[in-house]
C-alpha cells in the first residue's frame, strides 16, 4: 500500500500545487502518492496559477498536469498525511474532521522544518518575488518529508 500525502491551501492554484509537484519530484511514486486540494472552490477545474507554473518550471518541475479540486471529508480516509500551508487552512480542514484520528493527520507544512516561520504566506495578491520565496520554503519542507517517507 502506498503512503498518501495531501497538500492543502486555500485556492489550490498557488501554494499546494507547488507542494504537490515538489514532493512528487523527491519521492518514489511507486511507494508514495501525492495530491493537492483547496479548502475553497473558487478555481475548481483550473490549472495552477501561471506564476506557480513558472517558478516550478525554473527548477525543472512541471505542474501543468494539475487540476484544481476542493478538499472533501473523504480525503481524511484516503490520505495518511494532510499538510496545510497556514493556520486558516488548518482550522478549515480540522473543522471538517469527525474523529481525533482525522485531526491528527493534519499538520502545518512548515512544522517539518526550522525556518523560523510557521506558515507559508499566500502569494496570490503579491508579485513574482512571493512565489520564489514560497517555493524555497515549500522545497525545504518537502525535502524533510521526503527523507522521512522514502
Ligand atoms: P493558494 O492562493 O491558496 O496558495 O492557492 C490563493 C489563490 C486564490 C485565492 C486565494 C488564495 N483567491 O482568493 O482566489
Amino acid at each position: 500500500m502506498k503512503t498518501k500525502v495531501l497538500m492543502v491551501c486555500l485556492g489550490n492554484i498557488c501554494r499546494s500545487p507547488l507542494a504537490e509537484g515538489i514532493l512528487k519530484s523527491k519521492v518514489d511514486s511507486n511507494k508514495i502518492f501525492v495530491d493537492s486540494a483547496g479548502t475553497a472552490g473558487y478555481h475548481v477545474g483550473n490549472l495552477p496559477d501561471k506564476r506557480s507554473i513558472s517558478v516550478a518550471q525554473k527548477y525543472g518541475i512541471d505542474i501543468n498536469d494539475q487540476k484544481c479540486r476542493k478538499f472533501s471529508k473523504e480525503d481524511f480516509s484516503e490520505f495518511d498525511h494532510i499538510y496545510v500551508m497556514d493556520r486558516s487552512n488548518f482550522s478549515d480542514v480540522a473543522n471538517l474532521a469527525e474523529t481525533k484520528e482525522e485531526v491528527n493527520k493534519v499538520k502545518l507544512l512548515l512544522s517539518e522544518v526550522e525556518l523560523g516561520i510557521r506558515e507559508v504566506p499566500d502569494p496570490y495578491y503579491g508579485g513574482n518575488d512571493g512565489f520564489e520565496n514560497v517555493y524555497q520554503m515549500i522545497d525545504s519542507a518537502c525535502e524533510a518529508i521526503a527523507k522521512k517517507l522514502n
